[in-house]
């Protein structure tokens, strides 16, 4: 892979990929790195030596010294960006950090209308982070949301205009009384939100002149692409795009300027919440995965559905992405299952496809066929300086040479373990 100045990294599953450690390694050789939708639904973790960070909104590149941005894609809740803020200084860290005037914020009704919403769905629930996203992206798309530049050009109109909506679903839809709403509600919100005015400026004006200079951008994806409002695996999404080409309308940089994009991909599949899953283990094989891999979520604790890597899930994630290379995440945790099985084709009944279906109805009618494949014993302790792929077992190099075949994409990097240092990069290959 050639190095160009900007370069897109995706989650191509259900999220929890493990974008924040390659980004954290790559953001080495970038100049500043940008989150461009999702918000703090999103759980990053970056593991340094024997100190862990876990970033909810924060890009991943701040722990680098990097410039970090925050795009208009990003839905922000001020309280938990402060909190990041405040985790981040007392660990003696500088944050370089701009966020876009035009991002929506999370108010504390859209966080009370996510949980009410949820609960009323009864079983027909999502298993939503409840963190406000999709009330918050619903009320973008009403027109009814609160940006950043409300407080910095008025006294938030956009707020009485919110609260007289919100407060109608609380109280018509959901039944319950909402107390003390405006003055008190809208004191502590805004006096969190002035704290992080000095950070507030025009994203897309800013990246375009950094561009211009030669600086190098890295952006960075959150969720997958199996979790995107408009090709995933709807209604069992979050509310907005995940895939590469919401780095542009997230960011207002000129899709012109994006050119190369790196998929994230787990050496098998997890997913978090409720929604259609054909490859999902629910026997020992998943509960190890489970346990090896701590497939437990960042954000809300929950344990994480495990299955066989599905391949037709990830030629579908790769063409909407358009990556061309690939970094296979967490191949440490399938050392010791033998033999392994991959999804190559669905069978909806009685009918082989390789199509990933729209509805996700149909998706849960598919039945996976499975290639098997020979699993490896371990996998050599790897250290920084005898980085290497003659190292990995011959049956996970044939893994990896199997997922090349049948995406046709390349693959770059391979994690091996948590920490910065468990991470391969393909000889030849610049990112
Ligand atoms: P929401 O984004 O909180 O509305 O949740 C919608 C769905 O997306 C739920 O199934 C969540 O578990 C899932 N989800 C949202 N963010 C992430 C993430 O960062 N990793 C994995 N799953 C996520």
């Amino acid at each position: 892979m050639n190095s160009s100045q900007s370069l897109i990294v995706v989650g191509l599953q259900w999220g929890d990929e493990g974008k924040g450690k390659i980004v954290d390694v790559l953001s080495e050789k970038f100049d500043i790195v940008v989150r461009f939708q999702g918000g703090s639904n999103a759980g990053h973790t970056v593991i340094i030596g024997d100190k862990t960070y876990k970033f909810r909104i924060m890009p991943t590149g701040v722990v680098r010294g990097k410039k970090v941005v925050i795009g208009n894609g990003v839905v922000v809740d001020p309280v938990v960006l402060l909190e990041e803020i405040e985790a981040l200084k007392s660990a003696g860290i500088d944050i370089d950090l701009l966020i876009s005037d035009r991002a929506h914020l999370i108010t504390p009704y859209q966080i009370q209308l996510d949980d009410l919403m949820e609960t009323a769905k009864g079983n027909q629930k999502l298993g939503t982070t409840k963190r406000g996203i999709g009330p918050t992206y619903s009320d973008k798309v009403s027109r009814v949301g609160v940006r950043f530049c409300d407080f910095v050009h008025h006294k938030s109109k956009q707020w009485l205009t919110l609260e007289s909506s919100s407060k109608s679903q609380i109280e018509k839809i959901h039944g319950i009384k909402v107390e003390n709403s405006d003055a008190t509600l809208f004191d502590s919100f805004s006096s969190n939100v002035r704290k992080l005015l000095p950070y507030v400026g025009d994203c897309g004006e800013y990246l375009e002149s950094k561009f211009n200079t030669g600086s190098r951008v890295l952006f960075e994806g959150a969720q997958g692409a199996l979790l995107d409002i408009d090709h995933g695996t709807y209604p069992f999404v979050t509310s907005s795009n995940c895939v590469s080409a919401a780095a542009s309308t997230g960011t207002g940089v000129s899709f012109n300027r994006l050119n190369s994009v790196l998929g994230i991909c787990k050496a098998y599949m997890t997913r978090v919440g409720t929604g259609p899953f054909p490859t999902e283990l629910n026997d020992e094989v998943g509960k190890r995965m489970q346990n090896q891999g701590r497939e437990f979520g960042t954000v809300t604790g929950r344990p994480r559905r495990c299955g066989w890597l599905d391949l037709v899930a990830l030629k579908y994630a790769i063409r909407l992405n358009g990556c061309r290379y690939l970094a296979i995440t967490k191949v440490d945790v399938l050392s010791g299952i033998n033999p392994l099985k991959v999804c190559v084709e669905y069978d909806i009944d009685g009918i082989e496809t390789r199509s990933y279906p729209a509805s996700a109805e149909l998706l849960s009618d598919a039945t996976p066929v499975y290639d098997k494949l020979e699993g490896w014993s371990e996998i050599n302790m790897i250290s920084p300086k005898s980085k290497g792929f003659s190292n990995l077992p011959h049956q996970l190099r044939n893994y990896l040479n199997f997922i090349e075949e049948i995406t046709g994409s390349q693959i770059a990097m391979v994690s091996v373990g948590p920490d910065r240092a468990d991470t391969l990069l393909v000889p030849d290959v610049q990112i």
